[in-house]
């Protein structure tokens, strides 16, 4: 069964501990519905994962909608959740709920946008307007120039303007709240705090669920990764141990075999 918004608020309800990836293609999309990971996140991420960019801020709409309908048309059961770009919602709420509604239009079924009580009356509107929105709070990687070198954000008494953030989000609508890069007593905090689920990544244990990207996940990014991050898999190592395969078959004429070829 596809799984919803709400099955979120019953595995919060339950302590059931879930995960999210991110997707950028239809393919990683299948075998990661397949494999019954409930929610994809199509994040501003393929900027820096897939685009070449350094940062997730020159992600366009454009961009993001290719993206979006390949993993929507890649996944069945998954929740398909659509990061707003950098410049999408910022200016109104209702420049938001107009590119909002594009991603669910090629096959989002929720869209995840940054920041707390600025952009609660963008999550407002499109929660009234039917879109599900996921919201995302600490280290928001659109917000990198404004923020500098710091990374870990919601320290000291800024750990209480994170949780204003949050319960803002909340009251807007928000069906789950992405923390990143918090402490880890402060993700803990936030989730006690809340009745919509967190979603950490760099925010510690205490989260009701976790989120990697999935380029860290199987270790395609080259060093150095955040801390947080965890590889289950080192696919760089594999994918260039293949292609020197590859380039020395062809070399000694042991491919194209008699079974690759055409008569
Ligand atoms: O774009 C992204 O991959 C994200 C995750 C870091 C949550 O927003």
């Amino acid at each position: 069964m596809p799984v919803t918004p709400a099955d979120l608020a019953v595995w919060k309800q339950r302590r059931e501990r879930f995960v999210m990836l991110t997707a950028y293609d239809a393919l990683t999309a299948r075998v990661l519905d397949e494999a019954g990971i409930p929610l994809l996140l199509v994040g501003d991420s393929v900027g820096n994962n897939v685009l070449g960019y350094d940062t997730t801020i020159p992600v366009t709409m454009e961009e993001a909608l290719v993206f979006t309908a390949a993993v929507a048309r890649g996944a069945s059961e998954a929740l398909v959740v659509a990061d707003l770009p950098f410049g999408a919602y910022q200016a109104s709420a209702a420049q938001g709920v107009g590119n909002a509604a594009r991603l669910v239009k090629v096959g989002a079924n929720a869209v995840k946008l940054e920041g707390g009580r600025r952009s609660a009356k963008a999550v407002r509107k499109m929660t009234r307007s039917g879109i599900p929105v996921m919201g995302h709070l600490g280290f928001t990687p659109q917000s990198a120039n404004a923020f500098g070198r710091r990374v870990v954000r919601g320290r000291g008494e800024e750990g209480d303007e994170l949780l204003a953030d949050a319960l803002a989000l909340q009251e807007a609508g928000s069906f789950a709240i992405v923390l990143e890069a918090v402490p880890a007593e402060l993700g803990a905090r936030i989730t006690e705090a809340l009745e919509v689920p967190t979603i950490g990544i760099g925010a510690g244990p205490g989260c009701d669920g976790q989120v990697l990207v999935i380029t860290d996940l199987l270790g395609l990014t080259p060093d150095p990764t955040p801390r947080f991050v965890k590889r289950y898999a080192d696919l760089r190592a594999t994918i260039a141990e293949a292609a020197a395969r590859f380039t020395k078959d062809v070399a000694e004429g042991h491919y194209p075999g008699p079974e690759h070829q055409y008569h």
